[in-house]
């Protein structure tokens, strides 16, 4: 999974400066949809609460963390939409004086993963992310999220026990470029 509440794991850093929620959007086509990777902003947090409460139901972020990643400056944050709705999210947290980004979280309703969605939410994140060094934190069962990571050139740099509330530990992945 993901790194826990925006507001809960992270100090407030309004002294670094914005990251670019690049206007355009990025439209994909799939076999079975066509989609598109859009800047995501406050008016998505009804859509965005579904989102994160089916695809984290054990430790979905609570409303003030969700607010926090749809409004503060050092996050870049995108929603895929497919058939006119949300159906997916990424937000990569700046830390621009450390020269890093953390991803978030990312997440694509059940019905539409394996077609693209995750991986073009991830990449086009990454694109707007201008760092060197993004990281990332994943349940040790998450297979899924594991290879897609894999795929993207991320390597496991650490383990954390117990991190999750339920106590499984996270794999920290990190990806230099
Ligand atoms: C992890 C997650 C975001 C991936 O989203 P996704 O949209 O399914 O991701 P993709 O479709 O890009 O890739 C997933 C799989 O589909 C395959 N795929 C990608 N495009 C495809 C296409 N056009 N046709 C068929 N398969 C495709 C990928 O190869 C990948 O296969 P693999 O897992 O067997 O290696 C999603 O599973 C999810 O939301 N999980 C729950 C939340 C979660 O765990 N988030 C991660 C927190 S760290």
């Amino acid at each position: 999974m993901r790194k826990r509440g925006i507001f809960t794991a992270y100090a407030l850093r309004f002294t670094d400066a914005a990251p670019r929620n690049a206007p355009h959007s990025v439209t994909l086509q799939t076999p079975a949809n066509t989609f598109s990777i859009e800047p995501a902003s406050w008016r998505d947090l009804g859509a965005l609460r579904q989102i994160e409460q089916i695809c984290f139901p054990l430790d979905a972020w609570p409303l003030l963390d969700l607010l926090g990643v749809l409004t503060f400056p050092n996050v870049v944050r995108l929603k895929a939409v497919a058939e006119n709705r949300m159906v997916g999210f990424v937000a990569g947290d700046l830390r621009r004086s450390e020269r890093l980004a953390w991803i978030a979280t990312i997440g694509v309703l059940p019905e539409f993963r394996g077609q693209g969605i995750g991986t073009a939410l991830l990449t086009t994140c990454e694109e707007r992310l201008n760092v060197p060094t993004i990281k990332l934190c994943v349940r040790k069962s998450n297979d899924t999220a594991i290879r897609l990571y894999l795929r993207y050139g991320y390597v496991k740099v650490d383990e954390w026990p117990r991190y999750y509330t339920d106590r499984e530990a996270a794999i920290v992945m990190e990806k230099k470029r």
